[in-house]
């Protein structure tokens, strides 16, 4: 494969000392790669989009060697012209998957909990004078949130929504979709780690833990640039409960194998809190937080839980608007205002994000970039 192509990246589950409230479910995956099948089975140039070849039984080795058996079974059954899997049936698997994830996304009212962010952050952003307004959403697979925030336009008719992802399929079936739905938001093929497309605000769903540790700092440091007020990005948040509830959520919920398999997956490879805090506070020009909402307290939907970013000078403005719910504003530093629930969890954010610091946690470790 040729030097520089994005493809999905190993983590390693070592189950050490510091899994546990904070950090992923202990006891599993011992020393073992948790790999998603989505991330082997497609890769492309970063710059020229450029398709690269993927040998069938390479997939079908990495996965037995990690001990996915049902995931062997799945990729031994696709298409392949010779040794190579056959793209077309690959893409056409990567739009199915994806349509469902969009049906789970509906489930979970990704596209609300992200509007309760980011109009208070909009408006923040457009008090300062940020103009033009942008929201960016990093691998927006075929777009759904980014439709569904243009479909309802509670963000106001100045902001223009554009969703980037490096698959050229999803892509292709985002901008289709957006066609159909009479949309104006629109959408490009890039990497989240060299961004083209500027913006005022950069939102993601379930793509960090796509990313090894160490590459995340330099997923958020490529958002820290002039003009950009913050970010919202939204992943598996690493409880305990999180990969029973996925695998209770996929199997009602998804008919692909694949989607089930990966599902399952991503939960295992979320990254814990004091990882993602601790990448995120590399930013030098951001105030980061974890935002718990107070209001989703069905278990399933509390697994999805953002990361945030906000210029400093707009953080009181976003708590105001935010209200009673900028309770859920948790900061690596831990002075909150609020209950105790709210502090307590804090204070476990700190003393972790002060293990990560020490090279005590065992949260996931990535195969490098
Ligand atoms: C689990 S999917 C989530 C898709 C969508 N955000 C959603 O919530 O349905 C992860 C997405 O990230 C994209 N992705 C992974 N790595 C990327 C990178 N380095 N740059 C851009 N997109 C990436 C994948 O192509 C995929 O569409």
């Amino acid at each position: 494969m040729k030097p520089g192509l994005r493809v999905g990246h190993d983590l390693v589950l070592d189950g050490g000392a510091g899994a546990g409230p904070d950090g992923p479910p202990a006891g599993y995956g011992l020393g073992m790669p948790v790999l998603e099948i989505s991330d082997l089975i497609g890769a492309w140039d970063p710059v020229t989009g450029e398709r690269a070849p993927i040998v069938k039984r390479e997939v079908i080795a990495r996965l037995r060697e990690a001990g996915h058996r049902r995931a062997v079974r799945i990729v031994e059954r696709m298409p392949a012209s010779g040794e190579l899997l056959e793209p077309a049936a690959v893409d056409r698997l990567f739009v199915r998957v994806h349509t469902e994830l969009q049906r789970l996304g509906e489930e979970l009212h990704m596209a609300r909990r992200f509007a309760e962010l980011l109009a208070p952050l909009v408006a923040a952003a457009r008090r300062a004078g940020a103009s033009p307004l942008r929201i960016v959403d990093v691998g927006c697979g075929i777009g759904y949130v980014t439709r569904a925030l243009a479909a309802s336009g509670e963000l106001g008719g100045d902001v223009e929504l554009v969703g980037v992802d490096f698959n050229p399929v999803l892509v292709a079936e985002a901008a289709r979709l957006a066609k159909d739905e009479g949309l104006t938001c629109r959408f490009v093929r890039g990497d989240a780690f060299d961004l083209t497309e500027p913006a005022t605000l950069y939102i993601s769903s379930g793509i960090l833990h796509h990313f090894p540790a160490e590459s995340l700092a330099g997923f958020f440091q490529a958002q820290d640039r002039p003009g950009t007020a913050g970010f919202v990005h939204y992943d598996i948040a690493a409880t305990r409960l999180a990969p029973l509830g996925a695998r209770v959520f996929h199997r009602a919920r998804m008919r692909e194998p694949l989607g089930r398999h990966d599902g399952v997956a991503s939960a295992k490879r979320a990254h814990g809190d004091p990882v993602l805090l601790d990448a995120a506070s590399q930013t030098t020009g951001m105030r980061v937080f974890l935002f718990e909402p107070i209001r989703h307290t069905n278990p399933f939907c509390a697994s999805m839980r953002p990361v945030v970013g906000i210029r400093p000078e707009l953080v009181e403005d976003v708590r105001r608007a935010l209200g009673r719910r900028a309770r859920g504003l948790v900061g690596a530093d831990g002075v909150r205002e609020g209950a105790g629930g709210v502090r307590e969890a804090a204070g476990r954010v700190r003393e972790a994000a002060g293990r990560v610091r020490d090279g005590a946690d065992g949260g996931p470790e990535g195969a490098g970039r």
